[in-house]
């Protein structure tokens, strides 16, 4: 079964749409093929790869709505479903609106090894509809004092969706993003977490830096953060997680074994 990842958390800003773009890069340079899918109204993730403000094509609706239409082609291995201002109708459509995604994906993600949706910074039908679709969820968390409080609420939701509407539905775990380990907040609360979550934490985390930036260019469509800067801490940081990502999901069964390098 192809994995199906929600990368969820309702608190904006804690780095979802960063470590969706990063990690797809990193898969499909590996080798994996990668489906991503924007489903935050914003368009974030669509903008790093298209650079267009508003999406106009391969868009995620259209597949809610039954469309059988192709994604986006960013670069070899990485395919792209594009997200518009359109997709908050979604929640207008009642408890329609929770399955029409995984429907409409089910007949598109055999040809990938993984698939990546990047999701909207609310506990709304769309994220409702991402974890009915998902067989795991990587939650981002900024180890900030802010972020954490949400995080409960996040998980009571995901429980609640695992009962009632996806009885396959994991928790893969915590990623911490944008540490700032000079930080005494930083530090305290993500001793916190780590001792509330315990193994549902990544060993790796991801330090803050100024460098991410430059991966939600679409000139670096190609170049996740460990090739935009190899050497910088960050590359190392982000190239752990990417790895215990792989780990933790078992990701070793390549449909398309071809890597570039
Ligand atoms: N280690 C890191 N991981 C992720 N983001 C980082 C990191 N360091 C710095 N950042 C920055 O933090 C910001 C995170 O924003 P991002 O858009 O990824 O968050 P988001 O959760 O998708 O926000 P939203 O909820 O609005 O969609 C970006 O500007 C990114 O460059
Ligand atoms: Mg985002």
């Amino acid at each position: 079964m192809t994995p199906i990842i929600a990368i969820a958390n309702q608190k904006g800003g804690v780095g979802k749409t960063t470590t969706t773009n990063n990690l797809g890069k990193y898969l499909a340079n590996k080798g994996f093929k990668v489906l991503l899918i924007d489903l935050d109204p914003q368009g974030n993730l669509s903008y790093t790869f298209t650079g267009k403000a508003i999406a106009d094509e391969a868009l995620i609706l259209d597949i809610y709505d039954g469309k059988k239409i192709p994604p986006l082609n960013v670069i070899n291995n990485l395919d792209l479903y594009c997200a518009n201002s359109e997709l908050t109708t979604i929640s207008e459509r009642g408890d329609n609106g929770y399955f029409q995604l995984k429907e409409g994906i089910e007949g598109i993600i055999s040809e990938y090894d993984i698939v990546l949706i990047d999701c909207l910074p609310t506990l709304s039908t769309g994220l409702v509809s991402a974890l009915v679709a998902a067989t795991h969820v990587l939650i981002p968390a900024a180890p900030n004092d802010l972020s954490s409080q949400g995080l409960h609420d996040l998980i009571g939701r995901i429980q609640q969706i695992q009962r009632r509407m996806n009885a396959n539905l994991d928790l893969l775990g915590l990623i911490l993003t944008a540490v700032e380990d000079n930080t005494k907040s930083s530090k305290e609360t993500e001793l916190l977490i780590r001792n509330t979550y315990k193994n549902y934490v990544f060993s790796a985390k991801t330090r803050k830096s100024i460098d991410m930036l430059q991966s939600h260019n679409k000139e670096n469509n190609s170049k996740d953060i460990t090739r935009i800067v190899p050497k910088k801490p960050i590359s190392q940081d982000f190239k752990e997680f990417a790895e215990e990502f792989i780990n933790r999901l078992n990701l070793t069964t390549h449909k398309n074994i071809k890597s570039v390098g």
